[in-house]
């Protein structure tokens, strides 16, 4: 299963939700793979931290794979290894993150509450419709991210869902608004910090919450698959 998170916008937490899934997924098999195509590879750094733990050998771990370019014979190739290819793409419409949609099995698309995201969000969507005309059975889930765990501040998730609802209606799409969301927590950046995932570490809220939308991904998943 090819799954690509993608979204333009930088600091959606497309490289922050690719590595936790990753770890999530290691649950269901010992072969998954990153394949990181930002040159940044901000995935490295987690690796690393992670590989030089003193616990290291008792944790689970990802294979990263850092490839920018054409990314389609090298993914063919991963599919064949792995169970769960994750695909992290960059901030930008790029080759990359076109290849791994027409590729991908799944498209995950983490948006931040933010009017500006919004607007990059119309942009973004509009381009995976045209992908869609190629990729016609990819999976598109919108998962809103760094949501203000305030509950004075739910407003901020309904307007959300309403932006979704508008922007699927102008351009003629029904993508799927998943009704979990992720916190703005920062046990994120200390999990990260410290090698482990965010249902590694010791912040239940946000284990929880991250379980939740996992469960609530694969579940869309299966359906999509069914269908
Ligand atoms: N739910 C969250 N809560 C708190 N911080 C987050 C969350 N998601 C991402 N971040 C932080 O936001 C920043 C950008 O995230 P990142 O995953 O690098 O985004 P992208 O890969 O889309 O550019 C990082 O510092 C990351 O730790
Ligand atoms: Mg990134």
């Amino acid at each position: 299963m090819v799954i690509a998170i993608g979204n333009q916008k930088g600091g959606s937490g497309k490289s922050t939700i690719a590595l936790n899934l990753a770890i999530k997924l290691l649950e269901f098999s010992d072969k998954v793979l990153v394949m990181d195509t930002d040159p940044q590879k901000s995935i490295e750094s987690f690796t690393n931290i992670r590989e030089s733990r003193n616990d290291c050998e008792k944790l689970p771990h990802f294979t990263l794979a850092n490839r920018t370019g054409n990314i389609t014979e090298s993914l063919k190739q991963m599919v064949g290894i792995y169970d769960y290819v994750v695909i992290d793409t960059r901030g930008s419409d790029s080759q990359e993150s076109r290849k791994a949609m027409i590729c991908a099995d799944k498209l995950l698309v983490p948006t931040t509450p933010s009017q500006l995201d919004i607007d990059v969000l119309i942009e973004n969507l509009g381009r995976v419709k045209e992908i869609k005309d190629i990729n016609e059975n990819l999976s598109v889930s919108i998962l809103m991210n760094k949501i203000n765990p305030n509950p004075f501040l739910a407003k901020e998730l309904a307007d959300f869902k309403e932006a979704i609802f508008r922007i699927n209606k102008s351009i003629g799409e029904d993508f799927t608004c998943l009704e979990s969301s992720l916190c703005e927590r920062i046990s994120y950046k200390r999990a990260v910090s410290e090698g482990l995932g965010i249902t590694e570490y010791i912040d239940i809220k946000a284990k929880n919450e991250f379980e939740a939308f996992f469960s609530e991904f694969l579940e869309n998943l299966n359906q999509s698959k069914s269908a």
